[in-house]
């Protein structure tokens, strides 16, 4: 890993100074999507037993359907090569009748994230009320955006939540807050989607099993691909007739996939091995947070207390580094650098998401050894930054 390719020397422009930047080990932190399939997962899909999925005849896919089913307490499941192509295939199954209208929070990835999926293919309309931080929302102001029986409007037909709740920095929706949710939804009649795409993060960080989760919720979809380190895909469960509905609608979309037990090998190790590490990507999250705020600027900040799980929000004061320039200087290496850092004068990656924010996220390839180099570049640019001596 450690190439460096010194003889690459290429001026920078460095707030307003030239500066010689070289190359160092490169720490990516812009996504857990970014982990690669481990060994074992390897070796599991070199193995599988395969068969044509969209005839129901692949039997590792099978396996990763029923197992991932069991998993979070319900009765079925479909593999599918995406959360975005799970949770438009639930939005849809929940809301065949045209006219129909889906509640989501304004910050929520259905939202945000999907280009508008439920809308623009699946014909039905959003009611976006505001999440709060801690990626719920009120839910007085839900029960008050349930449409009427009244021919001038649509028909409210599902809600859709999400947890962890990736833009509101991986936080794990309370368990009281889920209570009160369903006693609601079940008295309105309406069944509530999850977008559980890290719904194991969540799980891990509050110590329950995740079927606990997502008891009352009539569907729950999850990413493999994330945090869990397998190459592709997402899994989709819930009852076995919202499942026959949800795999009409995989077809129509273009998701049945054929020999897919070579990709769904992968889930299944990930479902064996990597939901109960995914601990440490907390706790190295959580120190990142810590080692940030130990830099005493308040120019950068974490919100540590609020710090849940893989996903790690710094907040910087856009008048002393814009959020895009900070994240390109961390992933430049200068000369300086290397002479004051050595080995840890690292490129670390990180996403601009706000012009006051920037965002880092843990997964299983990110040691503690990478933490601790990330750290140093960090407070190494942070004075930079600062023009701190
Ligand atoms: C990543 C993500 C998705 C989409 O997952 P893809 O598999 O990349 O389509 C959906 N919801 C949330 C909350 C996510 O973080
Ligand atoms: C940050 O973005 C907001 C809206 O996108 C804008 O109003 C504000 O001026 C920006 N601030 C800085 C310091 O660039
Ligand atoms: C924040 O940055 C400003 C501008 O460079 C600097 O003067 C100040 O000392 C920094 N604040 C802290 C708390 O370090």
């Amino acid at each position: 890993m450690l190439v460096r390719l010194t003889f690459l020397f290429v001026r920078v422009r460095l707030f307003g100074t030239m500066a010689v930047s070289t190359r160092g080990r490169v720490i990516d932190l812009r996504s857990d999507t970014l982990s690669k399939p481990t060994e074992s997962m390897r070796k599991a899909m070199y193995k599988a037993e395969v068969g044509d999925d969209v005839l129901g005849e692949d039997p590792t896919v099978n396996a990763l359907e029923q197992k991932s089913a069991a998993m979070l307490g319900k009765e079925s499941g479909l593999f599918v090569p995406s959360s975005t192509m799970a949770n438009l295939i639930a939005m849809m199954a929940h809301c065949p009748e045209r006219g129909s209208e889906i509640i989501a929070g304004d910050k929520s990835h259905v939202y945000r994230y999907e280009q508008g999926g439920a809308s623009q293919v699946g014909g039905i309309m959003m009611c976006i009320i505001p999440n709060k931080p801690d990626g719920t929302f009120d839910l007085q102001q839900m029960e008050r955006m349930v449409r009427p029986d009244d021919i001038h409007q649509p028909v409210t037909s599902l809600v859709c939540i999400e947890n962890t709740h990736n833009i509101c920095g991986g936080k794990v929706l309370p368990l009281e807050w889920l209570e009160e949710l369903h006693e609601r939804t079940s008295r309105l009649g309406l069944p509530v989607h999850v977008d559980g795409a890290r719904i194991f993060n969540a799980a891990v960080a509050l110590g329950v099993p995740p079927a606990r989760l997502v008891e009352r919720s009539a569907s729950m979809s999850f990413c493999i691909s994330k945090g869990l380190g397998a190459p592709v895909g997402a899994v989709l469960v819930g009852s076995t007739p919202f499942i026959a509905r949800s795999r009409r609608l995989r077809k129509v979309l273009g998701g049945g996939m054929r020999q897919a037990g070579v990709i769904a090998a992968a889930g299944l190790v990930a479902l064996d091995e990597m939901v109960g590490r995914l601990a440490d990507d907390h706790r190295r999250a959580t120190a990142i947070g810590r080692a940030i705020n130990d830099f005493k600027s308040k120019n950068y900040s974490v919100d540590v207390a609020n710090l849940h799980t893989n996903i790690i929000f710094v907040k910087i004061n856009p008048k002393v580094v814009e959020s895009q320039v900070l994240a390109d200087r961390l992933a430049t290496v200068i000369e300086a650098e290397v002479k004051e850092l050595g080995e840890d004068a690292v490129e670390v990656k990180t996403y601009a998401l706000s012009n006051d924010s920037i965002r880092l996220v843990t997964y299983y390839e990110i040691s503690d050894e990478d933490v601790n180099a990330a750290v140093k570049k960090l407070h190494y640019v942070f004075k930079e930054c600062d023009k701190r001596e």
